[in-house]
């Protein structure tokens, strides 16, 4: 049986919030609804969820961009905290888009059960390649296909955060680790996109206020570093980014992009 239904008992429906038996090559609850484990490796919770803007192509942009080292201050920090603060026990990278950041942050997945989620099919399926240990499901981060207490820590890089949510799964001294933009993150694409901006600048207060008033508060650190870019590099870099969604890339110069700023606040808390 593929590992991840023989997780099944983590799992709860995310329609009627049924326990999940394991079949051959499903997981189901009592009233039928039946999420199918894809050949590619990973379970759909949301078999209608369509395609939009995170396609193919930007999560292989994104793949590289983030390999490119990026965001190895980002790993490093977080590769610091999570055993601080929640060192055994489940994993859930929450939004977790192409995998890279869950695969950094636990490359050894036997030593902790690791599960990515995402809306995106594309970023599911880019991540499943290759197994490697990792579980990963198709699933709206609104309504978690996962049991009460089911997780010591939820990573939440740069996506959406339901914090409701976050506090039902965790167990008690479980802990979130939250990912959220500093107000110059990626502004060298800002400045390049300005007009077509409803936000010229991003502020994350509400976030932080958001945060706050579900969990209480570990520790805080910033990173903020500006790195150059080659021309590779800075074509990835538009083409993953949502900032430049509707835009025609062709529209853009982005031989003007010779640098990036990578400026992130990371939220280290226990829900309350
Ligand atoms: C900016 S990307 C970040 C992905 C990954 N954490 C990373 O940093 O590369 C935001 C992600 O949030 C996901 N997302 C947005 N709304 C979601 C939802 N309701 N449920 C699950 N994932 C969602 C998108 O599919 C996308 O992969
Ligand atoms: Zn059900």
């Amino acid at each position: 049986m593929h590992p991840i239904l023989n997780q099944a008992a983590r799992f709860r429906c995310p329609l009627c919030h049924g326990v999940l038996t394991a079949g051959a090559t499903s997981l189901r609850c009592e009233k039928g609804h039946d999420f199918a484990l894809s050949r590619k490796g990973y379970v759909d919770f949301c078999p209608a969820a369509r395609a939009g803007a995170y396609d193919d192509a930007l999560f292989d942009s994104r793949s590289r961009f983030i390999q490119g080292g990026f965001y190895q201050e980002l790993i490093h920090r977080l590769n610091a905290l999570l055993p601080q603060y929640a060192p055994d026990g489940p994993l859930l990278d929450a939004g977790c888009g192409e995998g890279s950041f869950l695969k950094a942050v636990c490359p050894d997945p036997t030593a902790r059960l690791c599960l990515g989620l995402d809306l995106a099919r594309p970023g599911i399926r880019r991540a499943a390649r290759g197994g490697g240990g990792w579980l990963w499901a198709v699933g709206d981060l609104s309504r978690l296909p996962l049991a009460d207490g089911t997780m010591a820590a939820i990573l939440n890089v740069l996506s959406p955060a339901t914090y409701p949510e976050f506090g039902r799964l965790l167990r008690p001294g479980g802990a979130g680790l939250q990912v959220v933009p500093g107000d110059r993150y990626l502004g060298e694409v800002r400045a390049l996109v300005r007009e077509n901006l409803h936000q010229e600048t991003y502020s994350n207060e509400r976030v932080l206020k958001l945060f706050e008033e579900r969990f209480a508060l570990l520790e805080t650190q910033e990173i903020c570093e500006t790195y150059p870019l080659t021309p590779e590099q800075a074509a990835d870099l538009v083409a993953m980014t949502p900032l430049t969604q509707g835009i025609e890339k062709e529209r853009l110069d982005v031989t003007a992009l010779t640098s990036v700023t990578i400026h992130l606040h990371i939220l280290a808390g226990r829900p309350r």
